[in-house]
């Protein structure tokens, strides 16, 4: 069960808006990823780190159903949202055929968020498109809470398929990454929790910076806005706090290494979904065994506001499973069974 307030929109928090969204841009960025930037102010307003968005890819029927993707990066000033995606089948296919000056239909923001308020270090795990939500966590990771430290882990299968981290590097110049590739093309061989084990075993020896010394690996840019310089470390909080993003294999090994280090871990997942707005029940994912929905308002969860995922969820105490689009995107993992 989230402690550190990390889920879910704030109280009154605005609902999706349904808009017709200018394509600005939508280009290929690696061999396996497309960045597409929309016109989209109202949204831009609304949208909160890790929550996502239902894309109708074409003007017609076909395909019926929206796709999610998360959003990757919002700039409030100039009122546009980014998505970063991969062509894996028929309506990413279609969206990579997307020109400037097109109108796309976008059905968000949707889902809880990610919104850590205390926390010394903050680290997050991506694995191949479980890149696309970090550039607007990192953006605003440090916006409720300056003095901490915030690294990014990356996986991705090699040099050719990786986003183009030195953007992230340029843009949020106190983020420490380090990136991992399959196959040694670009960082450390091998996978991100290898990269997540040694960061840990730094992070908790030393237990001074949260970021990561990454000489061993990689790419380090550092640090840091200059001013919060070494107030970093007289954060206040509960310490050390993962975030991750990726195939559910990953997530799962990633939930055995914090589990084991008694740190807390927050999932993003990815399942199918048709609605996207808790209607289809086909998103669903089961929760974790001896999960209880504690909320102080509604104890026996007659109200179905699902504790720490609150607000419209659909969730109830007899149910054993969650839908992502309503309860998630992100859970608490230990709230969610990411063996199935
Ligand atoms: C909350 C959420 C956020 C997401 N964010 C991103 C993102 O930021 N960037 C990104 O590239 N992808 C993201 N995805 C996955 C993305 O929605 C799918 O890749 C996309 O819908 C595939 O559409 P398609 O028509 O091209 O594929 P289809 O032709 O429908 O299927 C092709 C392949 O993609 C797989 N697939 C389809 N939908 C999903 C899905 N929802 N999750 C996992 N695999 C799927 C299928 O199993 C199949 O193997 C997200 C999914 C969810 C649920
Ligand atoms: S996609 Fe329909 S309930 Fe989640």
């Amino acid at each position: 069960m989230s402690q550190d307030g990390c889920l879910g929109p704030d109280a009154g928090e605005p609902r999706p808006v349904l808009i017709d969204a200018e394509v600005l841009s939508n280009e290929a960025i690696s061999h396996a990823l497309y960045e597409t930037v929309f016109r989209a102010p109202e949204l831009a307003l609304k949208a909160r780190p890790a929550q996502f968005i239902g894309v109708k890819v074409s003007t017609g029927r076909d395909p019926f159903l929206r796709r999610p993707f998360s959003i990757a990066r919002v700039d409030r000033n100039r009122g546009t949202v980014g998505i970063l995606w991969a062509r894996v089948g028929y309506g990413t296919e279609l969206m990579s055929r997307w020109r400037p000056g097109e109108t796309v239909n976008l059905l968000g923001p949707l889902g809880n968020g990610f919104r850590p308020r205390r926390f010394k270090h903050l680290i997050l795990v991506a694995g191949g498109t479980g890149i696309a939500p970090m550039p607007f966590v990192c953006a605003e990771s440090l916006k409720e809470n300056p003095a901490a430290s915030v690294t990014l882990l990356y996986g991705a299968k090699d040099k050719n398929s990786m986003y183009p981290v030195h953007r992230l590097m340029q843009e949020t110049p106190w983020l420490a990454v380090q990136v991992s590739t399959e196959d040694g093309s670009y960082g450390k061989k091998g996978l991100v929790t290898g990269l997540l084990e040694d960061c840990l075993t730094r992070v908790l020896s030393q237990n001074r910076e949260g970021d990561c010394d990454a000489s061993s690996t990689f790419v380090s840019a550092r640090k840091n806005p200059g001013d919060a310089g070494d107030t970093r470390n007289e954060a206040s909080g509960p310490g050390i706090l993962v975030f991750a993003c990726g195939p559910k294999g990953m997530l799962s090994a990633v939930k055995a290494i914090t589990t084991s280090a008694k740190i807390p871990l927050y999932v993003s997942l990815e399942e199918r979904m048709a609605c996207g707005l808790g209607l289809c029940r086909g998103c669903a994912v089961r929760r974790a065994r001896g999960f209880k929905l504690e909320d102080p308002l509604d104890p026996v969860g007659q109200l179905g506001t699902g504790g720490s995922y609150p607000g419209w969820s659909s969730s109830r105490v007899g149910d054993s499973y969650f839908h992502v689009c309503l309860d998630g995107p992100v859970f608490s993992a230990e709230d969610v069974d990411l063996e199935g």
